[in-house]
């Protein structure tokens, strides 16, 4: 979801409250602690709290499921995915803390955006529908299973059939094309800008659910085809061979050689916890323990410096980071998180650096009325309102909660498995001829969209500044 969409906003406004941060920003006493379990327990329910307010799904007249937006309808900053992503989130929050407050409306929420095939590709959504925006839900429909989430109703599509169906849908040969030797494109409506972009994420979340639903079902088949997708994300070189720096994608009509190096910490983060259940599910296979070691390594290098989430490539500046990337922080601290249990061996590594992280997250969560607003910049030691990313605050504030609550991992379950605990219903064939990906009927184009869908196509087919000069006065 995230390139096209990245909004290069006007830095000078932000350099400006850098600036005015910098002179008189001085650090406010800390609000939360995390000293003892007990301090992370009472930190992550106020967290928690604070995160919902965010939330306006469960009001009357509202939509459940998704976080105010999306921003192309004027709705709110924060597109369909990353819905599905809060509820992963709590779905982790209830397992970690065992504070069950919020499981209705999480289950609501993700029994609400299933969509009419129940494979997460609801109709209205079908406008920034990408393989990644679905993989995200479905994402959040197998952690639930994992964790043993209370199921839904028996009428309903229960969780594991959920991810499943997801999968089946992006395993499906419509999906793939002899373009750049396989893979998954970014869109799945070849109507969408991007449908030509052949991204990591995309790739990285199909081989993500595929290694977690051979763990979970032992069904070798779904092994396979994770392997084949990592092997696929090998050889057009989206995985740096030499530095294991993960990168964003490449163009179908360059044979995807086209490499856009950005490199966002989810890509990394995605492929790190899949590789985890892939060392998991072949009983320790060295190959993979190697994979998950150079990952984690190079997420460390990159994107922790010092021990502290960094956002890289966008957060050397203020007011760069786009609503999606402002939330990739607590992903990667659950995802992480989750690595320590399927791999025990690197809970050494990894543990004090999420706690050197959440440490610095809590600490610049000063903000606000209640002193105690959570904002992006974990470093800087101070808070910064959210408002110089211009956004409401709920990525960073759920980053906050991600990274506070996945200290409590070692006193959780491991993910459970089908033989193992697991009490989701699955269904192999969930999904299947359910839509292809074929541009369904829609609603007439408005101006607007054509407006930013012109945006969206320079920004996709740019991928430097220059290109992007080169097309407004050259196209
Ligand atoms: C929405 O959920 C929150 C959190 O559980 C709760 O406090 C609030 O009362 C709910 N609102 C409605 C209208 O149900
Ligand atoms: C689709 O949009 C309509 C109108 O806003 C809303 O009532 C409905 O709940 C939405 N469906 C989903 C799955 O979001
Ligand atoms: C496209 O790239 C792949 C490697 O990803 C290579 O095997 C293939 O030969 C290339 N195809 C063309 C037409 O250059
Ligand atoms: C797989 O995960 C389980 C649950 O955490 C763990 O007990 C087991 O040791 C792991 N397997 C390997 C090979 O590390
Ligand atoms: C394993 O998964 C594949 C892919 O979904 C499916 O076709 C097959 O029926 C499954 N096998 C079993 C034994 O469930």
């Amino acid at each position: 979801m995230v390139f096209a969409r990245s909004r290069h906003a006007a830095p000078a406004v932000a350099g400006v409250a850098l600036l005015a941060t910098q002179l008189f920003g001085v650090a406010e006493a800390a609000y939360y602690s995390i000293e003892t379990r007990e301090d992370i327990l009472e930190s992550s329910r106020t967290l928690a709290y604070d995160m919902m307010l965010f939330y306006d799904g469960n009001q009357t007249g509202m939509t459940p499921g998704i976080l105010p937006g999306p921003p192309t309808e004027f709705k709110g900053d924060y597109y369909w995915w990353e819905g599905g992503a809060m509820m992963g989130t709590y779905i982790d929050y209830w397992h970690l803390t065992g504070d069950a407050s919020y499981n209705h409306v999480i289950m609501e929420g993700m029994l609400h955006q299933t969509g009419d095939n129940n494979d997460y590709q609801p109709f209205n959504h079908t406008a920034s529908l990408g393989n990644d925006d679905q993989g995200f839900w479905g994402m959040s429909a197998m952690l639930a299973a994992e964790n043993r989430f209370p199921n839904p109703p028996e009428d309903r599509p229960q969780w594991l059939a959920l991810a499943q169906a997801v999968w089946n849908t992006q395993n499906d040969p419509n999906r793939h094309d002899d373009f750049c030797n396989g893979g998954l494109r970014w869109q799945i409506p070849f109507s969408n800008n991007g449908y030509n972009y052949k991204n990591t994420i995309a790739n990285a979340i199909f081989f993500n659910m595929g290694a977690r639903l051979a763990r979970y079902t032992d069904n070798s088949t779904y092994a396979e085809v994770a392997e084949r997708t990592w092997d696929w994300l090998w050889g057009v070189e989206y995985i740096d061979h030499e530095t294991w720096e993960v990168y964003d994608g490449g163009h179908v009509e360059h044979n995807c050689t086209d490499i856009n190096t950005l490199t966002f910490s989810y890509n990394a983060g995605v492929l790190a916890q899949g590789a985890a259940h892939m060392y998991n599910y072949t009983g320790g296979e060295q190959k993979w323990a190697d994979r998950l070691d150079n990952l984690v390594e190079s997420i460390f290098n990159t994107f922790f410096p010092n021990d502290i989430a960094f956002e890289a490539d966008c957060e050397t500046a203020q007011g760069h980071c786009s609503p999606d990337m402002l939330s990739f922080k607590g992903y990667v601290h659950r995802w992480l998180a989750q690595v320590t249990q399927l791999a025990p061996y690197t809970a050494e590594r990894i543990r004090p650096v999420l706690r050197t992280s959440a440490e610095a997250a809590v600490n610049q969560c000063t903000g606000g009325a209640t002193g105690r607003v959570c904002g992006f910049y974990w470093s800087g030691g101070v808070f910064v309102d959210p408002a110089v990313d211009a956004t409401s605050g709920a990525g960073e504030a759920m980053d906050v909660l991600a990274a506070v609550s996945s200290l409590l991992i070692d006193w959780a379950p491991a993910p459970a498995t089908a033989a193992n605990g697991g009490i989701s219903r699955g269904d192999a064939n969930a999904g299947i001829n359910g839509w292809d990906g074929r541009p369904p009927e829609r609603a007439p184009i408005t101006t607007g969209d054509r407006a930013g869908a012109a945006i969206l196509t320079i920004l996709v087919l740019g991928g430097t500044l220059w290109t992007f000069v080169w097309m407004t006065y050259f196209d």
